[in-house]
């Protein structure tokens, strides 16, 4: 595809197009203390090539041009995330060169027209607070809330929202159950604590920015589509179960005060004591709250009879190079399903959406034809859960930049615009031209 099949005008006024990235993906570590994602890559068998965020995209000196290229797309928001490394070197103590770089970025979008949307944790966790227990520790949750404050207290008179946590469900889940990200650990005891302090942070950060004035407050769920593999009741059981702790476990926390019972069932006799004494505070009233979606995943019964007891089976959709499917249809069905069981009015945001692809420059021309179909798709679906009464007010493509995919290292391109991680020179792809000329009058 070459082209996107929406104008502008086909979206209601004053919804909200922008892109996303993350601090450690793009930035380089400058002054910022040393983090969980440091020590976590610098073991081998973590993260493809030992690579780390060291350098990334270098934003923290290149941002002027990274802004100028969001604005030259024609996009209105930029949703960028603060390191709490850099702003706390050890999680702690505030460093004030930290915040004065946040304080100019901010000014930059500002000055080119572009509405910032924070998000305040993008999963750098210091190595400090790594070194006390991190996720695991209850204490997380005031150690949070103090350096939401100290951000919103530099930033917030001039933030279209604040984010707290970017995908609980990767913070802890994905992080202390199948050690797939830092700190990489694969224990269920860690996991419960961390899948109820991950809600008790947000909770207690989103009750101290509200007490302190702050408004335009969310927070940022991942959701994957969870389909049985086959007609079997074990393979029903199995999707259940994934999407009980992948989709449910948050927002039912948040709007119900209650996890679901498939969760319970494995990490119910780990979690803290008392827990159920923190829904009030972890049910604190939000202002949006924000999707991020990609896939779908195919499940089967794995035959353990142990808690999850899921195995993922490969699907006949059509992959991205993440060897995710593209399954544009479950987009819709998340924003139909959150607003009718969680949310209700509250507005909704599609905060990540995209696809990496296997992108090589030509000159000056990066051609994705995949890229644009996938985003047409997507924004498609977007546009029938709208017209079916979901209140999505804005959507954010996943990402500006070709950036560090986590474990995936470099070799995982999501962005409008390529990166050369040798020179790394800038070349909006195809889909960045296409871009422009759906959104620009
Ligand atoms: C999401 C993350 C983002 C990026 C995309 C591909 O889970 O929030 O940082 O890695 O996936």
């Amino acid at each position: 595809m070459t082209g996107f099949t929406f104008r502008r005008s086909d979206f209601p006024e004053g919804f909200t197009f922008g892109a996303a990235t993350s601090s450690y993906q793009i930035e380089g570590r400058g002054a910022a203390g040393p983090t969980h994602w440091d020590s976590f890559a610098a073991a081998p068998g973590n993260v493809v090539g030992r690579e780390d965020g060291a350098r990334a995209c270098d934003h923290l000196n290149r941002w002027p041009e990274d802004l100028d290229l969001l604005a030259g797309a024609g996009l209105d928001a930029y949703r960028f995330s603060t390191s709490w490394a850099r702003v706390m070197p050890d999680g702690r103590q505030v460093a004030a060169a930290g915040l004065d770089f946040y304080d100019k970025l901010v000014d930059g979008m500002l000055a080119r027209g572009i509405a910032p949307h924070l998000t305040l944790y993008h999963w750098e966790l210091p190595a400090a607070l790594a070194d006390r227990g991190g996720w695991a520790n209850g204490d997380i949750a005031a150690w949070f809330a103090d350096f939401a404050m100290a951000v919103a207290g530099r930033l917030g008179d001039r933030l279209a929202s604040i984010a707290t946590i970017n995908e609980p469900w990767c913070v802890a889940w994905l992080s202390h159950f199948e050690g797939a990200h830092a700190p990489g650990l694969r224990d269920i005891r860690a996991t419960a604590r961390a899948m109820h302090h991950v809600l008790l942070a947000h909770g207690t950060a989103v009750t101290a920015l509200r007490a302190a004035g702050h408004t335009g407050l969310g927070l940022v769920t991942n959701m994957e589509f969870a389909d049985p593999a086959d007609d079997s009741p074990a393979a029903a059981r199995a999707a259940a179960t994934y999407d009980a702790i992948y989709n449910r476990w948050f927002l039912e926390g948040v709007f119900r005060k209650t996890y679901p019972e498939a969760a319970l069932a494995g990490l119910g006799p780990h979690l803290p004591a008392g827990w159920e004494a923190d829904f009030d505070t972890i049910a604190a009233p939000l202002d949006w709250v924000g999707l991020n979606y990609y896939t779908r995943k195919r499940l089967a019964d794995d035959g353990s009879g142990l808690f999850p007891g899921w195995a993922e089976r490969p699907g006949p959709l059509p992959k991205t190079a993440m060897g995710w499917e593209i399954y544009a249809p479950g987009i819709a069905a998340f924003l139909t399903r959150m607003a009718r069981d969680y949310t209700g009015d509250l507005p909704l945001y599609v905060t990540e959406n995209g696809m990496a692809g296997d992108d090589r420059r030509v000159g000056q021309d990066v051609p994705d034809p995949a890229r644009i179909a996938y985003l047409d798709a997507h924004l498609h679906a977007v546009r029938q859960a709208m017209a079916a009464g979901a209140p999505v007010k804005g959507y954010f493509f996943w990402s500006l930049l070709d950036n560090y995919e986590w474990a995936f290292g470099y070799d995982k391109r999501f962005g409008l615009i390529h990166v050369d991680f040798e020179t790394l020179e800038r070349t909006p792809k195809h889909s960045y031209h296409a871009l422009r000329a759906a959104l620009m009058p």
